[in-house]
């Protein structure tokens, strides 16, 4: 099966093996040259100065790694604007007001990118802002947010950026040393091809100097301080950590990020053209778009859980839509050990799906629960 959905990912086989690696102490030097390594990998990945940056490890998912960076970074006296146009920055802001972190939010509709403008008067109008926090790539709509210009009016205000790079993190191009970047979260099964379990926030040590815990076992300053000393707070996914390592040596070893972007714009590129020939279209134009993930409008009268079903037949799993966007869209990931033939073969399935033609026997509407979220989507 291979998994064209958003992490996690199609493995290699090399990563893969490496979960066969012998059974291991967190407490042995052994494990904590297998952090130590995995820090220094993932700092690598875009060449940033260990005295300055620090990537802290977590155990646990890519939003383990978010709350962790959203919880601690704010100080105790600052206040937190998120930018929300899709899932994962409304996940942020419902992050900060749990933690009752001082805020607001930019709000648009999933289909829109940044209102920018928006952003520069909320905090032309709020001096107390001390933090805009932002979805680098929003999975739901596979819409690549203008990192760029948000960080130019974060540097015109004085005010510091928290990046959601779950989903770009190894493929995206993220300016760390031009951006007023403060930190980054990400997760080891996108980009990376690593497995899920082992997530981290790469961030300034001079950000880690205001920070405020506000959380225990996410707490990041507590991590990067164990972590510089080779040591580590709670039990690690040690599996986990190595096939982190084992996936960043083959990253390094296929070119670098550089060269994951390029696999992925090719491979995307040749999802879309080939949908389109297929007359099925593209949410967004290829500009607007990651290369991770794209989102494509459904035929109309066709379901999304019957051309689950037929790809899923022929040893491909795709995604569904979220939310409203449930019956109108379907995504397709290129992360993960994807070829070009793989593709190729994808499309077939889909080509036969659309030569099928008939209206599908499962085209009822999705069932819709209370929180408006089919039951067949993701969260
Ligand atoms: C942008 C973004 N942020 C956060 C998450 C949450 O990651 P996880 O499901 O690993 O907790 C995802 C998952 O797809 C994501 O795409």
């Amino acid at each position: 099966m291979l998994l064209l959905n958003p992490g996690p990912v199609t493995i290699s086989p090399r990563v893969r093996q490496s979960l066969q690696r012998p059974d291991l102490c967190h407490r042995e030097s052994e494990f904590y040259d297998l952090q130590d390594e995995a820090r220094r990998r993932l700092l690598a990945v875009h060449a940033l100065d260990p005295d300055e940056w620090s990537a802290v490890l977590l155990t646990g998912s890519g939003t383990a790694a978010v709350e962790s960076m959203v919880a601690s970074l704010v100080p105790a006296d600052g206040k937190l604007l998120v930018v929300e146009n899709g899932v994962y920055g409304e996940r942020i802001a419902a992050m900060a007001r749990q933690y009752r972190i001082a805020g607001d939010a930019v709000r648009h509709d999933w289909l829109s990118p940044p209102d920018v403008a928006a952003v520069a008067a909320r905090l032309a109008a709020d001096r107390n802002i001390t933090h805009v926090a932002a979805v680098h790539h929003e999975t739901t709509t596979g819409r690549l947010n203008d990192l760029a210009a948000l960080a130019a009016v974060c540097r015109a205000h004085g005010v510091r950026l928290l990046v959601d790079a779950v989903s770009s993190f190894g493929a995206e191009a993220i300016d760390f040393a031009g951006a007023p970047i403060d930190a980054v979260a990400a997760t080891a099964n996108k980009c990376l091809h690593g497995v899920p379990g082992a997530s981290f926030v790469i961030v300034r040590r001079d950000a880690l100097e205001r920070a405020c815990s506000r959380t225990y076992y996410l707490d990041l300053v507590r991590g990067a301080t164990l972590q510089d000393r080779r040591g580590t707070p709670f039990t690690p996914a040690v599996q986990a950590y190595y096939a982190l390592v084992e996936a960043l040596r083959e990253f390094d070893e296929e070119g670098g990020r550089v060269a994951r972007h390029a696999r992925y714009a090719s491979l995307a590129e040749q999802v879309r053209s080939g949908l389109a020939a297929l007359g099925i279209a593209a949410l967004l134009p290829p500009e607007e778009s990651s290369v991770v993930l794209r989102a494509y409008r459904l035929p109309d009268g066709r379901s999304y859980d019957a051309l689950h079903d037929a790809l899923k037949a022929r040893g491909f799993v795709i995604y569904a839509g979220q939310g409203g966007l449930a019956r109108s869209l379907f995504r397709i990931s290129t992360m993960g050990a994807v070829a070009a033939s793989d593709v190729t073969r994808l499309l077939d399935g889909v080509g036969a799906w659309v030569r099928d033609g008939s209206p599908d026997s499962r085209d009822e509407p999705v069932s819709v629960v209370p929180g408006g979220v089919g039951a067949r989507a993701n969260l």
